[in-house]
């Protein structure tokens, strides 16, 4: 296990499958000899880091991995199962899923504030997490997804990360196999591990998820909408080959209405708005040219599937002056 938190100069950069199967091979006896035959505990997201972690310590250790996945019921559509699936089904993981949408949601109640709502969403989170690490026996690790940039950059992305941490009794030893990676070592290293490719070339999803995407205080039918909406996005995206080619999409659900008319009546209904922008580092983002026909058919998309929409924008603001998430 590498232990220095520094890339020395002469580390390959892992760009190859049979560069990113030398890499697991080390990295499964290096855990082996860290882990032994004790248990080792891990949050999975199903993000890309999580989901390479899980994948290399369930070759490494199998069982002796307890992963938990928290469903704070904020997560896109098909996320939740998907983990099961792919790490309970498929790869036979020890895997502990907790659905912990309502009291995520009671929490965030008429909250509306964008940094308490974070602080809800982060709080709540440990505490689940917790709990589940409580009931296990015999757990001597704490596995995580730290990558090289968590490590060496402090950008925007990780100041939000900053929720907290577990309390003294449950400070285990570390184990973060995939520390001195960039991310596209991990994405390299997560497809020879035989990952789903929509699992390992996904786009960025916020901590807080669809949270900070269902603007001002959050309601369970504008949070189904906003699912529904930003689900149409990403299979249209797919079908039409914009699908790794656009680093960020999403809907977004605004709170509030407008006047809208269907049926020859009057009706009082949200707006969905789609962001679409492509960066390098997320600290400056530009507009994704969208064809106008592609545009069109979402819109009637969403509009004809996703109860309780009216209308659908198109976000054509850059970064600055808007910053890519809405909250
Ligand atoms: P902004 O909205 O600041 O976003 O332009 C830059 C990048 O950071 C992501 N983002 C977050 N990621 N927790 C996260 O893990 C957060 O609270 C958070 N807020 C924004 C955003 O999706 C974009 O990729």
């Amino acid at each position: 296990m590498a232990t220095s938190n520094v890339r020395p100069a002469s580390m390959e950069r892992i760009t190859t499958p049979e560069l990113a199967q030398k890499f697991i091979d080390e990295q499964i006896s290096e855990l082996r000899a860290q882990i032994g035959d004790k248990k080792v505990l891990l949050a999975l997201s199903g993000g890309v880091d999580s989901s390479v972690v899980a994948a290399l310590l369930i070759k490494a250790v199998g069982q002796q991995l307890v992963s938990v996945h928290v469903n704070h019921g904020l997560l896109r559509k098909g996320e939740p199962e998907q983990v099961v699936k792919v790490f309970r089904d498929e790869l036979n993981a020890n895997l502990v899923y907790v659905d912990a949408t309502d009291r995520f949601l009671d929490k965030l109640a008429g909250i509306s504030d964008p940094e308490q709502k974070r602080k809800i969403i982060g709080a709540e989170f440990i505490r689940v997490f917790e709990e589940e690490a409580r009931k296990q026996e015999g757990i001597s690790f704490l596995a995580q997804g730290t990558i090289y940039p968590d490590i060496v950059e402090s950008g925007p992305v990780k100041s939000h990360h900053n929720v907290g941490g577990l309390p003294e009794d449950l400070q285990f030893e570390l184990v973060e196999p995939i520390k001195l990676l960039f991310k596209d070592e991990v994405r390299v290293v997560g497809k020879q591990l035989g990952l789903p490719d929509n699992m390992v070339f996904r786009q960025p999803f916020p901590g807080p998820g669809l949270g900070v995407r269902c603007t001002g205080a959050i309601t369970r039918d504008r949070l189904e909408a906003l699912r529904e909406s930003d689900a149409i996005l990403r299979e249209e995206f797919a079908k039409n080959g914009l699908e790794g080619k656009v680093w960020q999409y999403f809907t977004i659900v605004p709170d509030y209405k407008s006047t809208g008319v269907r049926d020859n009546k009057r009706s009082w209904d949200w707006p969905v708005i789609i962001r679409a922008v492509n960066t390098r580092d997320a600290m400056t983002a530009t507009i994704e040219e969208i064809p106008y026909s592609l545009l069109h058919h979402i819109t009637q998309r969403i509009i004809t599937e996703v109860p309780g929409v009216n209308r659908v924008l198109y976000d054509l603001t850059p970064k600055p002056t808007g910053t890519i998430e809405w909250e």
